[in-house]
Parts: structure tokens; C-alpha cells; sequence
């Protein structure tokens, strides 16, 4: 059979559950070294090697960090480095029982023959690479590609995405690693929410057929969507509960229940906003554990708070901790602002 009964198996569930457990969430901290860039930039650092390991430092190692976050993507540089003291971060994360992630894919390039649309690469070469992923202690892996409301989207571009986010699941499952599929559908443009559901709708549909044809372990997988929202230049904002709605009618529609963890994106959404939108998700009844895997509604304060200074990296761990528990209490639909 043809099937991934690959010796991971019972691994890649155990993973999953692991990431997936109550009132934590994932730590997205795998911006590629340019979109580091730009965050240190936003402080006046410079993009260099130092500077981001100093910041990924801070994080990694947050005191108490493992109540509330189960697992941190990483990128490439950041899954080999180690702290100033010479401790791997991976090793910083097991301590936490914190599952190290990576992301695998290769970054957005144009989609010829597309409505201006894009595509991921990095399926080449990518069973070798998560292999060694693996050995260096990843337990699960991230690919990223995006959806246009604006420019369509077309039929060519969701397919692409679809049939892409399915390889790599199948590649990452056959390597240990459980796969985030996730297919991000930018906040950009002035349409409405029911626009985005039904986009929403056409991806993950697509992104089913794909995953089931090409035998991937629903159970060993995670999901990372977008909230339905509208779109960030419609004329009116949706309130957490219709965001909630909204959101929930998409997943009982295309998520089948055996999927063990759903870890939204922010997208843009403010620090508040994004664990207000988790919180009303978690006040409706469903079969899913709903969290989330953010990386700027994590990280935003944390920036401002450090500025590049060692002595203001305890302030920014406090403040990494205030948003990690806010969205943990979100996750268990608790929160109150
Ligand atoms: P944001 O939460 O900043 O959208 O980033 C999450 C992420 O990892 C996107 O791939």
C-alpha cells in the first residue's frame, strides 16, 4: 500500500497531540533572515547574524515560556545556533518541553502565466533536508505559501498552492517531522467577510483533496488558516464574535475532526485583536483544539521593549510571557481583557 505507514507514525501523532495540548500555543519565530531584517530595522538594528541571534536568544530562552507555548518554528540559522553560553536552542526548548519546528519552505516567487499571483518553492531537495532537520531535533516543520483576494484568486494559483502544501506534507511525514499546512490568505483588500469565507472555502477544500491523494495522516498533521475577516481596507471592522462565526463555519465545513490542532496566524492583526478573535473561537463549541501559532501578535511589544539593549531583555521576556499567557487563556476561552 502506498499508504505513510511510515516507522514515524505513532510518532507524528504523539508530536502533534504534544503541540496541540491545552491552553498552549506555538511561538512563530522563523521570519527568514530579509523579514528579520526589517524587525530589527524597526528597532534600528542592523540585519546581522549577531543581532538575530541575540534577539532569538531572548525568546528561546524565557523563563517559564513552556506554560503557555508548545512548540517554536525556527528558521534555518536559528535551528543550529546556540546561546552566548554555548547551549543549543533546541536544548533551551526541550527544557520547556517545547517542541522545535522548522520552517522548510523556500520563500514566494511570481506565478507565470497567474493573475500576479505567487507560488512556494522548495520541494527539491526537501526529504534530504528535513532528514537532517530531524537529526538536529526538529519534530516539525512549516511551508508557507499565500492566496490573493485582490488578484483573484485564480483557479491556477489554488491549485498550485494546494498541490504544493500536499507534497511537502507527504515529504515532512515520511521524515518525522509533522507538517503545518498552511496556506495563509492575505488580509489585503476591501472586500467583505463573506468574500473570505468563500475563498476560504475553495482553498481548504482543494487543500483536502490533495492532502487525502496523496496519504497524508490526517492525525499527524497541524493547520495554520487565516481568520475569516474582511479584508483589511473594507470599510467596516467585524467584531471578535462574527470573526469567531465566520471562522468556525469555514472549519465545520472542509476540517475533518481528526486533524489534532489548529494553530491560526495573526496576519496583521494587533497584539489585543488577535487574542480576542481566539478567545471567541474558544467560547463556541467545537471538535478541534483552536490556538495559535503567531509570530508579530507574539513579538510586537517584546521589539519595542528590548530596542536592542541587554537590559531591557528581562522587560522583554516579561513582556513575551504577558502575550504568551493572554493567548493561552484564549486558547481555553478565558480571556478578558
Ligand atoms: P503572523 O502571526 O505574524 O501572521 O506570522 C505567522 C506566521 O508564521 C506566518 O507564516
Amino acid at each position: 500500500l502506498p499508504i505513510r505507514a511510515s516507522s514515524y507514525k505513532d510518532e507524528l501523532v504523539q508530536t502533534a497531540k504534544s503541540i496541540a495540548s491545552p491552553g498552549r500555543g506555538i511561538l512563530a519565530i522563523d521570519e527568514s533572515n530579509a523579514t528579520c531584517g526589517k524587525r530589527l530595522a524597526s528597532i534600528g538594528l542592523d540585519n546581522t547574524e549577531v543581532n538575530r541571534q541575540a534577539y532569538r536568544q531572548l525568546l528561546l530562552t524565557t523563563p517559564g515560556l513552556g506554560e503557555y507555548i508548545s512548540g517554536a518554528i525556527l528558521f534555518e540559522e536559528t535551528l543550529y545556533q546556540s546561546t552566548t553560553d554555548g547551549k543549543k536552542f533546541v536544548d533551551c526548548l526541550h527544557d520547556e518541553n517545547i517542541v522545535p519546528g522548522i520552517k522548510v519552505d523556500k520563500g514566494l516567487v511570481p506565478l507565470p502565466g497567474s493573475n500576479n499571483e505567487s507560488w512556494c518553492q522548495g520541494l527539491d531537495g526537501l526529504a534530504s533536508r528535513s532528514a537532517e532537520y530531524y537529526k538536529q531535533g526538529a519534530r516539525f516543520a512549516k511551508w508557507r505559501t499565500v492566496v490573493s483576494i485582490p488578484c483573484g484568486p485564480s483557479a491556477l494559483a489554488v491549485r498550485e498552492a494546494a498541490w504544493g502544501l500536499a507534497r511537502y506534507a507527504a515529504i515532512s511525514q515520511d521524515n518525522g517531522l509533522v507538517p503545518i499546512v498552511e496556506p495563509e490568505i492575505l488580509l489585503d483588500g476591501d472586500h467583505g467577510i463573506e468574500r473570505t469565507l468563500e475563498v476560504a472555502e475553495r482553498v481548504w477544500a482543494e487543500v483536502f483533496y490533495y492532502l487525502a491523494e496523496n496519504n497524508v495522516v490526517f492525525e499527524g498533521i497541524l493547520l495554520k488558516p487565516s481568520m475569516v475577516t474582511p479584508g483589511a481596507e473594507h470599510k467596516e471592522k467585524a467584531c471578535p464574535e462574527t470573526i469567531a462565526k465566520y471562522t468556525l463555519t469555514m472549519l465545520k465545513r472542509r476540517v475533518p475532526p481528526a486533524v489534532p490542532g489548529i494553530m491560526f496566524l495573526s496576519g496583521g492583526q494587533s497584539e489585543v485583536e488577535a487574542t480576542l478573535n481566539l478567545n471567541a473561537m474558544n467560547q463556541c463549541p467545537n471538535p478541534w483544539h483552536v490556538s495559535f501559532s503567531y509570530a508579530r501578535a507574539l513579538q510586537n511589544t517584546v521589539l519595542k521593549t528590548w530596542q536592542g539593549r541587554p537590559e531591557n531583555v528581562e522587560a522583554a521576556q516579561k513582556a513575551l510571557l504577558v502575550r504568551a499567557k493572554a493567548n493561552s487563556l484564549a486558547q481555553l476561552g478565558k480571556y478578558s481583557a
